[in-house]
C-alpha cells in the first residue's frame, strides 16, 4: 500500500511516499529555518505563509522522486495535530483537496505518533510493545506504544519541551536558531561539570520540567554580563547539555525498569543530540535493554514518519471525513496520542 503523506505542523514543509508503513520511496523536506533564524524562533504567520507557497511543489517532488502518479497512491495522510494551528491547516486543507480530486481516503495522523513511527522505518524488526522517549521542540513525552495505534502516556513535560529549553539556552548564549545543534557543537569543547545546574523535581517521577534549568542558565548569563564578565559559552553549553540529557536518560530508564519494558526507542529532533544518543545507548546496555534510535534524518520533522504511522492508522480503520479539522493541542478530543 502506497501512502502520500504531508506534514506542515511547524516550520518544515514535507511530503513523502511510503510503502506499507516501512519503506520510504521518497521524502522531501523544505526547511524554513533560514528565514526564522533572524527572529530567533519560529514565527507562526511566516510558517503558514511559506507552507502555502511550498506545499504544491514539495508534494509534486515527493511523487516524482518515488515515480508514483497521484492516481496510483492508495491514500493520502496528513498531520492533523498537534502543532502551529495556521501551519497545520495548510497541510490539512491541501490534503483534503488532493483527496477530493483523486478520490482517495484521507488519513489523519497525530504528530507524536508519527515521531514514534520513525523507528518503524529505521528498524524493520521493531514491533510494539515498546517504551518511547519523544523529545522535540514542542514535546517531551515518555509513551508506551502498546500497539501500533494504542498508546499510554507515562510522563510529559509540565512546562518547556526539551528542544524549547535547548533553543532558549542557545539564544542567551548568543548561539543561533535552532539552538539544539548549536549547543551540541559548542558543548563538544566545554566542561560538563563546570556548572552545577538544577534538576527540577516533579510530582510524577516520569514527568519533566525544564523551565527551572533554563531560567537558572539565563540568570547566570545575565549576572555575568552585568559584571562585565566573558560568557564561558562552551562550559555553559556543555553543563546545560549534560544536565538536560542526564535528566532525560535517568527518567526514561527509571520508567523502563518500573514498567519492565525491555524494548526502548527514542524519537524527535532532540534525539539528534550526540550526548543523548550516547547516554541512552550506555544506559540501555548497562540494564540489558534493547534500544532503537532513528538516524538523524528521521529525528527532525519529516513526512516519511507520518506516512509510516498512517499505514497502521489505515489498517485500524482511522479514516477522516472531509470535515477533518486541525488541532494545536496534543490531546484535544479525537486527537489523543
Ligand atoms: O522534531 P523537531 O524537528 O520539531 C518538533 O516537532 O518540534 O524538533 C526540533 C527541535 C528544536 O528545538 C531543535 O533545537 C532540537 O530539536 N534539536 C536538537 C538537536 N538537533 C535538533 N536538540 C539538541 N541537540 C541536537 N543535536
Ligand atoms: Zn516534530
Amino acid at each position: 500500500m502506497k501512502i502520500l503523506a504531508i506534514e506542515t505542523s511547524c516550520d518544515e514543509t514535507a511530503a513523502a511516499v511510503v510503502k506499507d508503513g516501512r519503506e520510504v520511496l521518497s521524502s522531501v523536506v523544505r526547511s524554513q529555518i533560514d528565514e526564522h533564524k533572524k527572529f530567533g524562533g519560529v514565527v507562526p504567520e511566516i510558517a503558514s505563509r511559506r507552507h502555502v507557497e511550498y506545499i504544491a511543489d514539495v508534494t509534486a517532488a515527493a511523487l516524482e522522486k518515488s515515480s508514483t502518479a497521484l492516481a496510483d497512491v492508495d491514500a493520502i495522510a496528513v498531520t492533523a495535530a498537534p502543532g502551529l494551528i495556521g501551519a497545520l491547516l495548510v497541510g490539512v486543507n491541501f490534503a483534503k483537496g488532493l483527496c477530493l480530486a483523486a478520490e482517495k481516503p484521507l488519513i489523519p495522523v497525530h504528530h507524536i505518533r508519527g515521531h514514534i513511527a520513525s523507528n518503524y522505518i529505521a528498524h524493520p524488526s521493531l514491533e510494539p510493545p515498546f517504551l518511547c522517549l519523544i523529545v522535540s521542540g514542542g514535546h517531551t513525552h515518555i509513551v508506551q506504544a502498546d500497539g501500533y495505534t494504542a498508546f499510554s502516556v507515562i510522563g510529559r513535560t509540565r512546562d518547556d519541551a526539551a528542544g524549547e529549553a535547548f533553543d532558549k539556552a542557545a539564544r542567551v548564549l548568543g548561539l543561533s536558531y535552532p539552538g539544539g545543534v548549536e549547543i551540541d557543537k559548542a558543548a563538544a569543547s566545554g566542561n560538563p561539570a563546570a556548572y552545577r545546574l538544577p534538576r527540577p523535581k516533579t510530582e510524577n517521577p516520569y514527568d519533566f520540567s525544564f523551565s527551572g534549568l533554563k531560567t537558572n542558565l539565563i540568570n547566570r548569563v545575565h549576572n555575568l554580563t552585568q559584571k562585565g564578565g566573558q560568557i564561558p559559552v562552551a562550559d555553559m553549553a556543555a553543563s546545560f547539555r549534560y544536565t538536560a540529557c542526564s535528566i532525560l536518560t535517568d527518567k526514561f530508564i527509571a520508567a523502563a525498569l518500573e514498567l519492565k519494558a525491555d524494548k526502548l526507542a527514542c524519537a524527535g529532533g532532540v534525539c539528534a543530540n550526540v550526548l543523548l544518543r550516547e547516554m541512552l545507548t550506555d544506559a540501555a546496555k548497562k540494564h540489558g535493554l534493547e534500544l532503537f534510535i532513528p538516524p538523524i534524518w528521521l529525528c527532525g520533522d519529516n513526512a516519511a514518519m507520518i506516512g509510516a504511522q498512517a499505514y497502521y492508522e489505515f489498517m485500524a480503520g482511522n479514516i477522516a471525513g472531509m470535515d477533518l479539522n486541525a488541532s494545536a493541542a496534543a490531546d484535544a478530543a479525537g486527537f489523543r496520542i
